[in-house]
């Protein structure tokens, strides 16, 4: 199969863009917050201890999660030294204490080899990051199979292709893409919460 992948806008190795990426997110959608507190939320609910942020970005999601969950592990994994650096700059000591950051480009062979098992993965606003819906399938095995310890949830947020959102189908996915791909990897998936073309798909 021949992939045509969807080049990025920015570079977010680059601290310049990581900076501007990070600076402009929550203004251009504040709604960001309430996939965060229900991420907090079904920590707390469900005593997940040790966390992987796969796409980690600048930390919004780390310093959310750290601030509410005293007794989690927070792992970082990311291909941008630059967005490693933001999202340290915004923890207390204490919650760097409990977190961990891996660098590490998820498009490599074996990306998820040095990582370990988690009782909760979260993919954030990343997963388009593949560059091509067709990497997906793919993806999400490698996360069922390396990366979650029994019994641990998979959480996959991402915008979708759908009106009034996402328009390139290369990139983005429909829900019922999103869906069918998970499934196929061999999730049994659940969606509590949608807003504005950003969708989130809870997996077990
Ligand atoms: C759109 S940002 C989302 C960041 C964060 N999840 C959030 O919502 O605040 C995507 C993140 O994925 C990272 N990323 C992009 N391609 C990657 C790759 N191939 N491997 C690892 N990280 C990657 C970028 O550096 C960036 O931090």
């Amino acid at each position: 199969m021949c992939i045509k992948e969807v080049l990025s806008p920015i570079n977010l190795r680059n601290p310049d863009d990581a900076a501007q990426w990070a600076n402009e997110v929550n203004l251009k959608r504040p709604w960001r917050v309430q996939f965060f507190d229900y991420y907090a939320t079904l920590i707390q609910q469900q005593q997940r201890v040790e966390i992987l942020e796969i796409g980690s970005g600048p930390g919004d999601l780390a310093k959310h999660v750290l601030g509410r969950c005293p007794d989690i592990h927070y792992s970082a994994f990311d291909f941008s030294e630059a967005m490693h650096k933001l999202s340290r700059s915004k923890l207390l000591t204490h919650e760097l204490e409990r977190a961990d950051y891996r660098v590490g480009d998820f498009k490599q062979t074996g990306w998820a080899d040095a990582l370990a098992q988690y009782d909760l993965v979260i993919i954030h606003q990343a997963l388009h990051e593949l560059r091509h819906k067709a990497y997906a399938l793919d993806f999400h095995k490698i996360v069922k199979n390396k990366l979650l310890k029994a019994g641990a949830c998979y959480l996959v947020c991402d915008h979708l292709y759908a009106e009034g959102a996402m328009t390139n189908p290369d990139l983005y996915m429909s829900k019922d893409e999103h869906i069918q791909c998970l499934q196929q990897s061999g999730f049994h998936v659940e969606l509590p919460l949608e807003i504005k073309g950003l969708c989130l798909f809870q997996c077990h």
